[in-house]
C-alpha cells in the first residue's frame, strides 16, 4: 500500500518510524489514516528486518489531536460502531506486535491520539505535550480503547478523573501518574526514543517478545493464568540459543551477541 496520510521510514538499526502526517489538521485520525496505520503495523509485524517501531505526529504542535471530528459528526450508530472496531483493530495490531514500540508524543495527544499512544509499548512525551480523553465534551465516549487502556495504565480513579472531566494533563503530570514513561525536550524526543529502543534491541529478541506477551496475557486473564503462562514462556526462553549465549557471555565476562533464535 502506498501512503498519503502517514510517513513510513525504516533505518539501518531496524527501527521503523511511522509519522501521522496531517499537520494542518493536527494529525487528526481520519478513517483513511487508520487504514494506513493498520497497514504500517502489519508491515512492521511481517518484515523481519524491522525490530522496533516509533509512532509520532508531524509538526511541533500535535502528536494526534483525536479522531477526525468532521467524520464523526456524520456517522450513524451502526457506522460509528464499525468506525470504533476498525480503530480498535488497528491499535490492537500495534499493541500485540512481538516487537517493542514507543509513542513519541510530540504535542497534543487527545482522544484517538492518546488511545494510539496507549497501544504502544511505552510513551515518551515532549515537554509541551497535553494528553487527554475529551470525548465527553463532544457527547461521545472513547471508541479506540480509551476506557480500557487508561485504567490499566493509571488506575481506575485517575482514569475516571480524566475520562469524566475531559480535561487534558500536562506532560509532567502524565509522567507523575505513569501515563508516560519519560519526558524530553521536543528537539530531543526522537533521539530519546531511539536511545531507549536501542537498549531494548541489545537484549535477546525472543525474551523481549515473551516478556511483553506474558505481561499482556496476565493483565487480561488474571494472576493465576498469567503465572501459568509465565512459567511456560520461561521454559521456552530457557530453550533458546539466545539463553545459552546470554548465560555463557555473562560467565565469560563478555557482551552477548543474540541471534534471535
Ligand atoms: N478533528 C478534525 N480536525 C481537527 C481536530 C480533530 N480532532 N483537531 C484539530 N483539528 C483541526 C481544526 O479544525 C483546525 O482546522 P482548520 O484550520 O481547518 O480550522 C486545525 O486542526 C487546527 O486546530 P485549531 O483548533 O485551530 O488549533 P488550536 O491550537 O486553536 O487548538 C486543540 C488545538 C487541540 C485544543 C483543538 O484543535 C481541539 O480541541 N481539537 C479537538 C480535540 C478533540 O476533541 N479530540 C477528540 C476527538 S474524539
Amino acid at each position: 500500500m502506498s501512503y498519503s496520510h502517514i510517513l513510513f521510514e525504516a533505518d539501518e538499526s531496524g527501527i521503523a518510524l511511522v509519522t501521522v502526517n496531517r499537520p494542518d489538521k493536527l494529525n487528526a485520525l481520519s478513517g483513511a489514516v487508520v487504514v494506513e496505520l493498520k497497514d504500517a503495523f502489519d508491515r512492521i509485524a511481517n518484515d523481519g528486518a524491522i525490530r522496533a517501531a516509533i509512532v509520532t505526529g508531524a509538526g511541533e504542535k500535535a502528536f494526534v489531536a483525536g479522531a477526525d471530528i468532521s467524520e464523526l459528526a456524520a456517522l450513524s450508530p451502526v457506522e460509528a460502531r464499525a468506525y470504533a472496531l476498525r480503530g480498535q483493530e488497528a491499535f490492537r495490531r500495534l499493541e500485540t506486535l512481538p516487537k517493542p514500540s514507543v509513542a513519541a508524543v510530540n504535542g497534543f495527544a487527545l482522544g484517538g491520539g492518546l488511545e494510539l499512544a496507549m497501544a504502544a509499548t511505552v510513551r515518551i512525551a515532549s515537554e509541551n505535550a497535553r494528553l487527554g480523553q475529551p470525548e465527553v465534551k463532544l457527547g461521545i465516549i472513547p471508541g479506540y480503547g480509551g476506557t480500557q487502556r487508561l485504567p490499566r495504565l493509571v488506575g481506575r480513579g485517575r482514569a475516571l478523573e480524566m475520562l469524566l472531566s475531559g480535561e487534558p494533563v500536562t506532560a509532567a503530570e502524565a509522567h507523575r501518574i505513569g501515563l508516560v514513561n519519560a519526558v524530553a525536550p521536543q528537539s530531543e524526543l526522537l533521539n530519546v526514543c531511539r536511545a531507549w529502543l536501542s537498549k531494548v534491541l541489545a537484549n535477546a529478541p525472543l525474551a523481549v517478545a515473551l516478556a511483553m506477551e506474558a505481561v499482556d496475557v496476565g493483565l487480561d486473564a488474571g494472576l493465576e493464568k498469567g503465572l501459568q503462562f509465565e512459567a511456560a514462556a520461561f521454559g521456552v526462553s530457557a530453550a533458546t540459543e539466545d539463553c545459552r549465549e546470554g548465560t555463557r557471555a555473562f560467565l565469560e565476562k563478555r557482551r552477548a551477541a543474540f541471534a534471535g533464535k
